[in-house]
């Protein structure tokens, strides 16, 4: 897939995340999101370098091996994580680049320490490539490493990858840095985002900041103090999972029994109902909780007959809205369970940690309702994965249309999970849901997940990055 070339990763985060145990000791373990979910079956394939962030400050890590993988992990201070990380990233970028659901906040001195920690990003990939490798940059954090490397090694072809939506016009251009941002992508050879709409707003605004023309999918470049004329493939390319290896646990006769252990635990009620999510305003949790409540006040659901698992996993924990939207969660689901539970039961079982994969697999056999139901999402791959899952061809999704996964899986129930009255007709209508229905929809959802599962997407992008590499220009 790489034609012989080296792979270079460069992610914010390494895969893993260095964690100290309570006894002091440090190990190793997956690092949230969908990011490393969906590549990590890749480069297991492929082999590649890994270059990021350990996760922890000021602690400098030896490169080493993992499986296929060579982890080169980068060092950052308290300060980097504070200002690059928290701050520019997580307080600017990510609320900017998802409708602004929170309120962005603009510091110069983090678009100052974010220039400096891409740089320094950008160096050690220079430092670490080999000869013509292919480097591929992945999402928000690092969008002005693609012009910075290609200024220290323009012999590497440099692959872009947004995670997150790219955000309309008129959100774009509130971004004091906007030309620089879009200057920095323009250094990779092809930009992949996960939505038609995503592709099409970042080349509105390479026509409005650069007045470069694109052609297509194809933006031009002319001549410049800074190299010849180029091409640049800014296309949409929707990521997914490795289905097959989560299929392969969900058939394990001990996942099995494991999710049956699940519901006898929550007291085998008629229907489990599900939510998965980092914890983080974006992906609508108090919205869910909203119409829960709502539906159980009204008698439209019955306590003693559901039991709704929310499985929220801690996430940028010391920026404001993360802890603010926390106590928010956590005070709301205090009150649902005050009101509704009897004694040994709750309506509301909400688990504020991460599970392993195989404890994933056991919870989405276990539930008959998943509610995916973010404001804005780039895709979403739990939705995919519990697809992938239910070869039973059981369970129903509640989808929003705010998710890119919505674009491919039309046969989820799809809600507006603003509207609150929707979203409580779509609630109680999948708990009441025939079998037969849940069987046609769940086949339909299942075929749309295998026709383009993370084998799939990883030809069509690396095979649009190869022949970037192969003829130095992208055909138009
Ligand atoms: C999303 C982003 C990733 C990010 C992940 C976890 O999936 O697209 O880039 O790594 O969330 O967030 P964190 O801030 O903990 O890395």
């Amino acid at each position: 897939m790489t034609g012989g070339r080296e792979l270079v990763m460069v992610s914010n985060r390494l895969p893993v995340d260095r964690v100290t145990n309570d006894d002091g000791s440090t190990s190793w373990r997956a690092s949230p999101g969908g990011l490393v979910t969906a590549v990590q079956p890749i480069v297991e394939q492929l082999g590649c370098v890994w270059v990021g962030w350990a996760g922890s400050a000021d602690e400098a890590v030896e490169p080493f091996e993992l499986g296929a993988m060579r982890l080169v992990p980068i060092e950052l201070s308290a300060e980097d994580i504070a200002l690059y990380y928290e701050g520019f990233s997580n307080g600017t970028l990510w609320p900017l680049y998802h409708d602004v659901i929170a309120q962005p906040e603009y510091h110069r001195e983090w678009w100052d320490r974010y220039r400096r920690v891409n740089q320094r990003f950008a160096e050690q990939v220079a430092a670490t490539a080999s000869e013509q490798a292919i480097v591929w940059v992945h999402d928000y954090q690092l969008q002005l490493v693609p012009a910075m490397l290609r200024e220290l090694r323009p012999d590497l072809t440099i692959a872009f990858f947004l995670h997150i939506p790219f955000p309309p016009g008129r959100l774009f251009a509130q971004l004091p840095w906007r030309r620089q941002v879009v200057r920095g992508l323009l250094g990779a050879d092809v930009i992949g985002f996960q939505q038609t709409t995503d592709a099409v707003a970042f080349r509105m605004a390479v026509e409005r900041f650069t007045r470069a023309p694109a052609l297509g999918n194809t933006i031009v470049l002319p001549a410049s103090a800074d190299g010849p004329s180029r091409t640049v493939l800014a296309q949409e390319f929707p990521i997914s999972i490795d289905a097959e290896s989560f299929a392969e646990i969900a058939r394990r006769p001990e996942t099995r029994e494991r999710a049956k252990e699940i519901r006898a635990d929550l007291g085998d009620p008629r229907i489990v109902m599900l939510g998965v999510d980092r914890l983080d305003y974006t992906k609508g949790i108090r919205h869910r909780l909203k119409a829960f409540n709502e539906l159980l006040e009204d008698g439209e659901l019955d306590p003693t007959d559901i039991v709704f698992v929310q499985v929220a996993s801690p996430s940028r924990e010391r920026v404001d809205a993360y802890r603010q939207l926390r106590d928010e969660v956590e005070g709301t689901v205090g009150r649902i369970n005050g009101a509704h539970g009897t004694i040994g039961r709750a309506p509301l079982n909400y688990l504020h940690r991460g599970f392993t994969r195989d404890e994933m697999v056991a919870l989405y056999l276990a539930a008959d309702v998943l509610l995916v139901t973010p404001l804005r999402d780039g895709m979403n791959l739990v939705a995919k994965e519990y697809v992938a899952c239910r070869d039973d061809e059981r369970g129903v999704l509640v989808l929003s249309e705010f998710a890119g996964a919505a674009d491919e899986l039309r046969d989820a129930l799809l809600v507006n999970p603003h509207d609150i009255e929707g979203l409580k007709a779509a609630i109680v209508r999948a708990a009441h849901m025939p079998r037969e229905e849940q069987r046609r929809r769940m086949h339909a959802l299942r075929r749309a997940v295998a026709d383009n599962d993370v084998a799939h997407w990883a030809a069509g992008y690396l095979g649009a990055v190869r022949a970037a590499a192969e003829s130095g220009e992208i055909g138009v």
